[in-house]
């Protein structure tokens, strides 16, 4: 937080947006972004990938937030995005986004995903093992379509990060194997499918990264392989897609690189490597997801409830948590808030703060000095932009909150609020005996 996150009144700002006026006119929990501020992230990388004049594409990974508005956004900058699944896919679709300019990733495309993804025309197909190979390959030459496709291969290589978001390494249900040849197996049946147009390999070697090693590495090990498949199998990419996973700053004890500095490095590396190994230069594909949202968004809530135990710990509840942001009890995350009406208030104590789901790990933070607070006081929890949202759920059938989007001093709602009513809008229920008979 910075003096020109406040305005007069001291009160925390999103986009020019007063956070206090936000949380009274939406309710509480809101999630709110500062579009200009995605719109700018897009940018820096934009001019990393200028400066060093290489070709380039920017895949937004639209897991860490989806909606019609961000795929809007997305194509307002003029970059690509990924996909994972046929609902990612259809919001981009409905948003009007430019199906030339999706990539759809997966482990385990079904084959009506696979249909939908032609029928769209998406822009290539990362395709990640031979049942979906054979599944595409089929599917193309039935349709006459050529189809454009990456393969994504498993590198062997682990970034040092949580256990459960890390999906390079050789142990992983992603990719085809390098080591084991199957890589090569995925080359030459692609080649050998008249309708699938092989451009590219793609690899994701984790996410939340903080350090260059594991980049470096992976740009190393393919460029190698690459100059080896030019000999061996006549085939050689035009592109190298390096994935996503650059780090971001959410507390005060994360140190990690820009996410311009990873680009730099893995451009310049790229270019070392294929110099050295005589073999032409790569258009590079990065696919940021989290480093494109994480700090452009946070989750307002309204303190209720708070429990003092004497000499242990003191807990102030939200009138969120959990549904909202699961990354806390899933992955141990770390997040810190502050008030929103006014975040440079010196602090008076240190609080925990609690959700208000049914389990003990519904927890947000641990132990954050704050200024004195009291019901009713809105909370903001920073940089909760990426994987926040897209993986809320309704636990307790609490209803998931509304999406707004701030730019320029204006709000917008981009998802509204779910109602009770939308919580038994699927349930169906049971017929009574006497209707039966
Ligand atoms: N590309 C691929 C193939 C991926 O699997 C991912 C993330 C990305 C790009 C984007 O990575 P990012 O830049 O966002 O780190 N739910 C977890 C994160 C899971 C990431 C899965 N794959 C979390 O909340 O931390």
């Amino acid at each position: 937080i910075t003096a020109a996150d406040l305005n007069a009144e001291q009160h925390l700002m999103v986009g020019g947006v007063d956070t206090l006026a936000l949380a009274k006119k939406y309710q509480t929990p809101l999630y709110v972004y500062d579009t200009g501020e995605i719109r700018a992230e897009i940018n820096a990388f934009k001019q990393v990938f200028e400066a060093n004049q290489v070709k380039y594409q920017i895949s937004y990974a639209s897991k860490a937030f989806a909606a019609v508005a961000m795929y809007q956004v997305i194509a307002e900058e003029g970059i690509h995005c990924d996909v994972v699944s046929g609902g990612e896919l259809y919001t981009a679709k409905q948003a009007g986004f430019p199906m030339q300019q999706v990539s759809f990733h997966g482990n385990n495309k079904s084959l009506a995903e696979l249909t939908m993804a032609l029928d769209y025309g998406v822009g290539c197909i990362i395709v990640d093992n031979f049942y979906e190979l054979k599944l595409l390959a089929d599917l193309a030459a039935e349709r006459e379509q050529l189809t454009t496709i990456m393969l994504r291969v498993a590198p062997g290589i682990s970034a040092h990060t949580h256990e459960y978001i890390s999906t390079g390494q050789e142990d992983s249900k992603f990719g085809f194997d390098l080591n084991s040849g199957q890589a090569d197996d995925a080359v030459k049946q692609a080649q050998a499918a008249p309708y699938l147009d092989l451009v590219g390999v793609h690899c994701h070697i984790g996410s939340q990264i903080f350090e260059l090693d594991g980049f470096k590495m992976i740009v190393d090990k393919l460029v190698t392989l690459f100059a080896r498949w030019q000999k061996d199998l006549g085939f050689y990419p035009q592109i190298i897609n390096v994935g996503g996973g650059f780090g971001v700053k959410y507390t005060s004890e994360d140190q990690p690189l820009l996410p311009t500095e990873f680009v730099d490095a893995i451009i310049k590396e790229t270019i070392a490597q294929t110099q050295a190994k005589q073999v032409p230069m790569l258009e590079i594909w990065i696919e940021p997801g989290r480093s494109l949202v994480a700090t452009a968004g946070m989750t307002l809530y309204t303190l209720g409830a708070s429990k003092e135990i004497p000499g242990i710990r003191k807990y102030l509840a939200v009138d969120g948590g959990m549904g909202d942001n699961i990354r806390p009890a899933l992955y141990e995350a770390k997040y810190e808030a502050v008030l929103a009406k006014d975040p440079t208030l010196p602090s008076e104590q240190v609080a925990s703060i609690a959700g208000k789901y049914c389990e003990s790990g519904d927890m947000l933070i641990w132990d954050q000095k704050l200024p004195a607070t009291k019901p009713g006081d809105v909370l903001a929890v920073l940089d909760t932009g990426a994987y926040g949202y897209s993986m809320a759920s309704n636990y307790n059938r609490n209803p998931r909150p509304a999406v707004i989007f701030c730019e320029d001093g204006h709000s917008q709602m981009v998802v509204q609020r779910e109602t009770y009513a939308d919580l038994t809008r699927l349930d169906v229920p049971l017929v009574t005996k006497t209707e039966v008979n």
